[in-house]
């Protein structure tokens, strides 16, 4: 086979017709692919073939497909965005495959985040965890300290902007074994704190946030790691030790 020849996989997809249905694994045959196609443009292929076969075609997220929007969550050969680092699945190429291959395509599993249809996770806990303080309030009188007045230490500014590299895929919870949401909170947190424009609401954002994800019946973090592993914007596990002494700072003042 030439470096560039047609690929040939056999492709075992979950699909699940609405919440309520089990859902099971079917498998399709995807030929043709171009080891240089994206992963969301090999199940393009595959969905032209399934609807000209007047079946229905497998329902997936997406919207960018440049790793910037974090829809695509798939979890591909029992990794969340399949066998590389640092990516999102539409940042996996089919090259990483090999012709002939079998690829398991399945949804994020996790009970805060259940399967819509198909490969499709309903994320709205992550929207509910960020309206409860992922936000800084601003006084637009007029009267507004311009923000360039402000000065930032570099570090700082740096370590904020690492944590605003997170893009909410949720990756982080389908590969923990909890489900926990602590590597996704804590990056939203730090964003802010570290910035003196956040440090006003600091105490109640960490406070409402770790509290809303509790509520929406995430996991316990035990510090596994896995989450660091799979996260495509490659976010530490320092952020969450970070967001654990301000929670406990924050939780100790109140009670006072
Ligand atoms: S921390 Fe990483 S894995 Fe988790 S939601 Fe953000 S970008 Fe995705
Ligand atoms: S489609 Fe936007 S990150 Fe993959």
């Amino acid at each position: 086979m030439s470096e560039n020849a047609d690929m040939k996989l056999k492709l075992k997809v979950w699909r699940q017709k609405n919440r309520q249905d089990k859902g099971g694994l079917e498998t399709y045959e995807a030929e043709g692919i171009s080891p240089d196609s994206s992963f969301l443009e090999m199940l393009d292929v595959l969905n032209e073939k399934l609807i000209t076969e007047g079946k229905e075609p497998v329902a997936f997220d997406h919207d960018c497909r440049e790793g910037i929007c974090g829809m695509c969550s798939l979890y591909i050969n029992g990794r969340a965005h399949g066998p590389d680092t640092a990516i999102t699945t539409c940042q996996l190429h089919m090259r990483t495959f090999k012709d002939g291959d079998t690829v398991y395509i399945e949804p994020w599993r996790s009970a805060a985040m259940p399967v819509i249809k198909d490969l499709i996770v309903d994320r709205s806990s992550f929207e509910r965890i960020q309206q409860a303080g992922a936000f800084v309030s601003v006084n637009t009188s007029g009267r507004t300290v311009d923000a360039n007045a402000l000065p930032v230490p570099k570090a700082d500014a740096d370590k904020a902007f690492e944590a605003a590299t997170c893009i909410g895929c949720g990756a982080c919870v389908a590969t923990c074994k909890n489900s926990s949401a602590m590597l996704f909170v804590a990056a939203k947190v730090s964003q802010f704190a570290l910035l003196p424009q956040g440090k006003v609401e600091a105490k109640d954002r960490v406070l409402n946030m770790v509290r809303q994800m509790d509520a929406e019946g995430f996991g316990n973090c035990t510090n596994t790691g896995a989450c660091e592993v799979e996260c495509p914007k490659e976010i530490s596990l320092e952020y969450i030790a970070r967001m654990n002494r301000e929670y406990l700072s924050a939780a100790v003042s109140e009670e006072k």
